[in-house]
C-alpha cells in the first residue's frame, strides 16, 4: 500500500488509546487466544498494542505488525513499561498486512477492531488473507473483527458530532485534566468500490474550557457477510464460526460486529 495516510499523528495515537480504553473486546480475544493452543499469536494492524499487550500479560507470545509508525511507537513505549517477562513475549514490526513475511508460523492470526477494513481492494484483501494463511500452522485459525455493515449507505459511526457542548458520556475520557471526545463520520460513500471516506475527529477540552480538534480522514472498505465467506474460501480458509458480538452471541441483523473465525482448509 503506497499511499497509506491514516494514523500519521503521534497525538492521535495517544488519543486513540484514551477514547478506546473502555472497549469491551478483551475477554473475546483472550478466549480466541486460549483456543489457539498456547500460541504463538500474530496481531495484524496491532496499532498501539491495545489488544496485544493484555494478551502478552496473560502469558502469550505475540507478534504485532502495523503500517503506522506513531501507533507502533506508542505500543513500544507502553511495552517498555512492562516487566521483562512480558517484554520478552512481544515482537513489534512496521509492515503491511497485505504483504508481510515474518519467516515463521503462528497458531492464530488476529485482526482486531476493524483493521481489515483498511484494505481497499479485493487484491489487497486476498493478498492479506494469503499472507495470513502462509503464516498459520496446519489447523491454525484466523480471527477477523469487522463491522457488521448495512448494505445501505452507512450512517455516521459511532455517532454524529454532538449538537450541544457536553461530551457524550460513553466517549468522554479524562486525561491529565483534559476531557477528550471522539466521533467518526462518513464524508462520502463510493458504492461501486464499497469505500467510505471516513473522518475521525478528536476534540480535546482543556480545564479552562478551551477546545482543540484533531482530525484524520481515511477510506474504509466495508465487507459483507457472504462476500467475506467467498474471500476466505478463495484464500484457502474454511469458516469455523461467525459471531455478532464479543460475548459470542450469534450474528443477527442488528449485531454491531461481524466476528469471523476461519481455519486453513488443508
Ligand atoms: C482501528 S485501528 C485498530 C488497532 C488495533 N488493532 C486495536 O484493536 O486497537 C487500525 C490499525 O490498522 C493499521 N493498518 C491499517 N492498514 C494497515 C496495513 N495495510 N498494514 C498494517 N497495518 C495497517 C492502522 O495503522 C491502525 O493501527
Amino acid at each position: 500500500m503506497d499511499d497509506y495516510s491514516a494514523y500519521r499523528d503521534a497525538e492521535c495515537a495517544a488519543l486513540y488509546d484514551a477514547v478506546n480504553a473502555g472497549r469491551d473486546d478483551a475477554a473475546f480475544w483472550l478466549t480466541m487466544a486460549r483456543e489457539a493452543s498456547g500460541g504463538p499469536l500474530l496481531d495484524i494492524g496491532c496499532g498501539t498494542g491495545r489488544v496485544l499487550l493484555p494478551l502478552a500479560r496473560a502469558g502469550y507470545e505475540i507478534h504485532g505488525i502495523d503500517l503506522s509508525a506513531p501507533m507502533l511507537a506508542r505500543a513500544q513505549a507502553k511495552l517498555a513499561a512492562e516487566p521483562p517477562e512480558v517484554r520478552e513475549r512481544v515482537r513489534l514490526l512496521e509492515a503491511d498486512m497485505a504483504s508481510f513475511d515474518l519467516g515463521r508460523r503462528f497458531a492464530a492470526v488476529f485482526s482486531t477492531f476493524g483493521g481489515f477494513h483498511h484494505l481497499r481492494t479485493v487484491d489487497e484483501q486476498l493478498a492479506c488473507l494469503g499472507a495470513c494463511r502462509a503464516h498459520l500452522r496446519t489447523r491454525g485459525q484466523l480471527v477477523l473483527d469487522l463491522v457488521n455493515a448495512d448494505p445501505a449507505p452507512l450512517p455516521d459511526l459511532p455517532g454524529a458530532e454532538p449538537a450541544d457542548g457536553e461530551p457524550t458520556a460513553e466517549l468522554a475520557v479524562w486525561t491529565e485534566g483534559r476531557r477528550v471526545r471522539s466521533w467518526m463520520d462518513t464524508l462520502a460513500y463510493h458504492r461501486e468500490q464499497q469505500l467510505a471516506e471516513c473522518r475521525m475527529t478528536y476534540e480535546i477540552i482543556a480545564p479552562d474550557g478551551h477546545t482543540r480538534r484533531l482530525s484524520e480522514t481515511f477510506p474504509l472498505r466495508y465487507v459483507f457477510r457472504f462476500e467475506l465467506e467467498h474471500l476466505l474460501a478463495r484464500a484457502g480458509f474454511g469458516l469455523v464460526a461467525l459471531y455478532g458480538d464479543y460475548d459470542l452471541s450469534p450474528l443477527a441483523d442488528d449485531s454491531p460486529v461481524l466476528l469471523a473465525v476461519a481455519a486453513r482448509s488443508d
